[in-house]
């Protein structure tokens, strides 16, 4: 029997781990970072927290006897997606990353790209005057300067420094594109700043961006660590294992 450890935290994660529950040929289990208080659980074996970086990572895949890694962490999680290539070169393991593609502009979007959330901070007051930031809760520090109206949307409460006129809202996606018009129009929207994480749960915000017009900010995906070969759905992934079986 194979032993598969999932880097998870995404939807695609849980979805792969949904998908391989079943196979008699896989014993897997599921990391998750243990960010949130009250994570979405994938199906099967999970453990959670931090494994200590590369070389705790390296430890644990050889006290685990894992055979194959893969990493579908979010496309913004640069720390652990490093860790995984290392450990992964070191023990000598196949690893796949399961990455759902970015955002694409269509016909009508007003879209803008920064390299960085900092970046995204000192270009923002240009672009509007009531902005909805949706770049998580981890790098909201980056916009502390920034003396704006500010409604930022993020699952859990973030530590401060925030914007000194910020209004927080906790929710978790997936969101509906009804819900993300009359959030616009609620707090009188101008500017929307987001990270470039893809997917359908959080896209309906671009739409509704789309219809009002508005200038979006999209910070651009961190490179991902050279050399290990991705996929961008769960179906992939699977066809993957089975060929690296
Ligand atoms: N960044 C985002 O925008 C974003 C958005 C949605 C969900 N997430 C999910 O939230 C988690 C944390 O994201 P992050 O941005 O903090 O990542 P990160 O900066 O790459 O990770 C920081 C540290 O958290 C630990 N960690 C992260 N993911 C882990 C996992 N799946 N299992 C065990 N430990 C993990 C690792 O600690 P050690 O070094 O001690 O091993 C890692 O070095 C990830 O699983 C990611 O998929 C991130």
């Amino acid at each position: 029997m194979r032993r598969l450890l999932i880097l998870g935290g995404t939807a695609e994660a849980r979805a792969l781990a949904a998908a391989l529950a079943a196979d008699p040929g896989l014993e897997v289990t599921s990391s998750l970072a243990g960010r949130t208080a009250e994570p979405r659980r994938p199906a099967g074996r999970t453990r959670t927290g931090g494994f200590g970086g590369a070389a705790g990572l390296d430890a644990w895949l050889r006290a685990e006897r894992i055979d194959v890694l893969v990493d579908a962490t979010h496309p913004f999680a640069q720390e652990i997606s490093r860790s995984a290539a290392e450990a992964a070169a070191s023990r000598g393991i196949p690893l796949l990353a399961l990455r759902r593609p970015g955002w694409t502009a269509g016909p009508g979007d007003r879209w803008s790209w920064a390299a960085t959330v900092a970046e995204a901070a000192t270009r923002l007051p240009a672009l509007g005057t009531r902005p909805l930031l949706t770049i998580g809760r981890q790098e909201l520090a980056a916009f502390a300067a920034v003396d704006l109206p500010v409604v930022a949307r993020t699952v859990e409460s973030p530590a401060p420094p925030l914007p000194p006129r910020c209004r927080l809202l906790l929710s978790r996606g997936p969101f509906t594109l009804d819900g993300e018009r009359a959030l616009l129009r609620e707090h009188r929207i101008d500017v929307l700043v987001t990270k470039d994480s893809g997917g359908p749960a959080t896209a309906p915000k671009l739409t509704a961006a789309r219809e009002s017009a508005l200038p979006v900010l999209i910070v651009r995906r961190p490179a991902p660590p050279p050399g290990v070969p991705a996929v961008a759905t769960p179906a992939a992934a699977i066809a993957w294992l089975r060929a690296h079986g």
